[in-house]
């Protein structure tokens, strides 16, 4: 790793955290597999060496839990699944240099080698714990194969974690009243000695390491104070079949803990990726051995692309693994926010999401996904998906601005000229707004801000649209025809500049842009020094790059997407939330807390004109009452002053029906009117957090007074 700005003359590896072989892709892992590769292709272009990829987690319980309930052998399962990933990524342009999975021989031999390196080097100790354990059915029981009751809260949990309480992760023992989740029998504790990694002597280590990572911020403020809590040792064996063997002396046929064999993948595909194209095009060593390259003893720039759910994994497990055997250390990880429906987590039980499969299935490009996902929000923050907010960056940005500019200035163009160049050269002006946009991408790379990239290309269409505008070049063919064609040259200068730096974000959009401008070979092999060049080709006829989404294709949407997620809500019985986001928080994770943790305060300001836009006003509860068929929701009349309203509310669950009426809270007026069971909402009442803490006024505002 270096320090250096990128491009460097290292080698680097853009990894995605692997997705559990277990079930559909949906888009909330859409925007980590997207950002990765947004980000690896920016630094191609920037001309960095880079090596992009990823693979399936094949094993642990999340695997072998859902294998088994479909009664086939977790081997064929995972199987199916990484062949239908690996399948599913290039569609929506995912190109990863190499795509392996856990289980293949690359990564059981790097598994093992690295497991007995930290053997060899005195990190590992024995222990003896105590395991659940099914005495009917003979079989040891760990993490998601047992449930019971959180020994800290007393709500239901997981083996390994109180995923409908406080959120901690549990030790293997800890889980109280197990049994188990397969054959629902009771279970016992049994004393097993399994093996641990001793993390806690990498403290200091990992202190300073955090000071060096760059990429989110979350991922190095959290590990902070999970170092200041004072750092537990991990324990890395398992009971159970499926999985890589404990290498070395192995009485009890222990296998690795997955969150072992997982991140080591991201070796072993690197290592695969030169095996097929040969060290000299892309050298593995280099980029992840500490002392393989005379150069840059410390190896390459190693990036992880993760969720902020696998935070801990990436950035105190990982990286103590790394340091003990002599790898490179991670030089940036970026966590993403998750993508949310309706403020809740995505469930893959109880189909609350918006599946990759379906968005395509729909008729949608991939590129305004891509878009879409790599530019709503900040990369850490949490994104809450809708359609209406999605077709809404469709149109005024995708189609509005960059469609717009590209279409009417190669249009004219073509029909006026139809071959470039058309001027001599490029203007100053235009230029110099070029460079800008390229130093522009080269600040965003830098940031590790996937927004930033988006924002440098469609503030240079914006900056197109307005010189064409100003420049009037139709009114110049006729009289002034030179300074027609420079304005002309211009815009096709710019228009090959935003092939150049938004093939990142879109790049099936940008290689037809490519191909439009008549430009040579593949847009996706040059780098951020072709957008200077101007334009070299014939033009071809233009088409409209980008597609309009009708308001009435965003209702239909709309309504397929409440009415699964009002039966989401429906079906989620008397339990609090019900493992939100089936991929994360279901996963078989160490997390301790960071569901709950204070989301990053956003960057994305609103003027004044903004907030003026939302009617908020004082209401008082005049009566509450239950919804047929509805268990969360509550049907409130709510006194606004001027009038008395209908408002659908999340609340039954959380507060007590007979205490509401009286009650004043503050209403949302002018929110889009909805149906939820029948029942037409006309507000939304505002509340705080999980527990929905309704915000009231704090002496006595009347009803219909505004907020502001
Ligand atoms: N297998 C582990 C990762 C091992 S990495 C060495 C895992 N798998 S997963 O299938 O649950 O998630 C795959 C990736 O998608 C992770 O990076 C995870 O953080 C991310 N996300 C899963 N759900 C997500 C959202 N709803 N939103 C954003 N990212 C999400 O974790
Ligand atoms: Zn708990």
């Amino acid at each position: 790793m270096s320090h250096d700005d990128f491009p460097t003359d290292h080698p680097a590896v853009v990894t995605c955290g692997l997705p559990y072989a277990n079930g559909d892709l949906h888009i909330g892992h859409l925007r980590t597999y997207v950002g990765g590769d947004v980000f690896s292709r920016a630094l191609d272009r920037l001309g960095q060496e880079t090596a992009f990829v990823s693979g399936s987690d094949m094993h642990g319980t999340p695997v072998a839990v859902n294998a088994e309930k479909e009664g086939v052998s977790p081997e064929s399962f995972a199987l199916d699944w990484h062949e239908t990933y690996a399948e599913t990524f290039p569609k929506f342009n995912v190109e990863f240099d190499n795509y392996g999975h856990t289980h293949d021989e690359t990564n059981t031999e790097t598994t093992q080698g690295l497991v007995r390196d930290l053997a060899d080097g005195g990190h590992l100790y024995e222990k003896e714990i105590m395991v659940a354990y099914d005495p009917v059915d003979d079989q040891y029981l760990p993490d998601r194969y047992v449930e019971g009751t959180c020994p800290y809260c007393g709500a239901h949990a997981r083996g390994d974690e109180c995923d409908e309480g406080c959120q901690r992760h549990l030790e293997p023992g800890e889980v109280e009243d197990p049994v188990s989740t397969i054959t629902g029998n009771p279970a016992e504790y049994r004393e097993r000695t399994h093996k641990f990694f001793e993390v806690s002597a990498f403290a200091d280590y990992l202190s300073e390491f955090l000071d060096r990572l760059e990429g989110t911020s979350n991922a190095r403020n959290q590990p902070r104070e999970w170092i200041d809590q004072g750092l537990q040792d991990w324990c890395i064996t398992r009971d159970m079949d499926w999985g890589i063997d404990y290498p070395g002396e192995n009485p009890q046929d222990l296998v690795l803990y997955v969150w072992v064999d997982a991140p080591i993948e991201y070796i072993s595909s690197t290592k695969q990726f030169s095996e097929r194209v040969g060290a000299d095009a892309f050298d593995w060593e280099a980029a992840w051995k500490e002392g393989a390259h005379d150069a840059h003893p410390e190896g390459g720039e190693i990036i992880h692309v993760i969720g902020r759910d696998i935070i801990q994994h990436h950035t105190i497990f990982w990286p103590a693994m790394l340091e003990a055997t002599d790898h490179a250390e991670p030089r940036a990880v970026m966590a993403s926010g998750f993508v949310t429906l309706g403020g809740k987590g995505f469930s893959t039980s109880r189909d609350r999401a918006v599946w990759a499969d379906e968005y395509l299935e729909e008729g949608f490009h991939p590129d305004p996904l891509r878009y879409y996902l790599a530019t709503n929000g900040g990369f850490q923050q949490d994104v809450d998906f809708s359609w209406e907010k999605f077709a809404d960056r469709v149109n005024t940005e995708l189609v509005g601005t960059v469609g717009n500019f590209l279409y009417r200035s190669l249009l004219f163009a073509h029909r006026n000229y139809d071959e470039a160049p058309i001027a001599e050269a490029t203007s100053d002006e235009v230029e110099g707004r070029i460079d800008e946009a390229i130093a522009d991408v080269e600040a965003a790379v830098n940031d590790y801000s996937v927004r930033a990239l988006g924002d440098a290309v469609t503030d240079l269409a914006r900056f197109g649209n307005e010189y064409i505008q100003r420049s009037e070049p139709w009114k110049l063919v006729d009289d002034e025809p030179e300074e027609a064609a420079q304005v002309i040259h211009d815009c096709v200068a710019v228009a090959k500049a935003i092939a150049v730096l938004f093939e990142p974000i879109a790049p099936e959009k940008c290689e037809r842009l490519w191909d439009q401008l008549g430009e040579d070979g593949s847009v996706h092999e040059v780098t951020v020094e072709a957008a200077r060049e101007g334009p070299a080709g014939d033009l071809a006829e233009p088409t409209e790059l980008f597609a309009q989404i009708e308001d009435e294709r965003v209702e239909a949407l709309n309504e397929k997407l409440e009415s699964r997620v009002a039966e989401a809500e429906a079906g989620d019985g008397g339990d609090a939330d019900d493992g939100e986001d089936g991929d994360a928080t279901d996963g078989d994770h160490d997390d301790t807390d960071d569901m709950t943790d204070i989301e990053p305060l956003s960057d994305d300001r609103i003027g004044f004109d903004q907030f003026q836009e939302l009617d908020i006003r004082v209401g008082r509860i005049e009566e509450a009452e239950g919804i047929e068929g509805a268990d969360d929701l509550l049907k409130l009349r709510v006194d606004l002053g001027a009038e008395t309203r209908t408002i659908v509310a999340g609340l039954k669950r959380l507060h007590d029906v007979d205490d509401l009426p009286d009650t004043k809270v503050i209403v949302l007026a002018n929110m889009e009117k909805a149906e939820l069971f029948g029942v037409e909402s006309n507000g939304m009442v505002l509340a705080a957090g999980e527990e929905a803490d309704l915000l009231t006024t704090y002496e006595d505002a009347a009803p219909g007074t505004k907020v502001k």
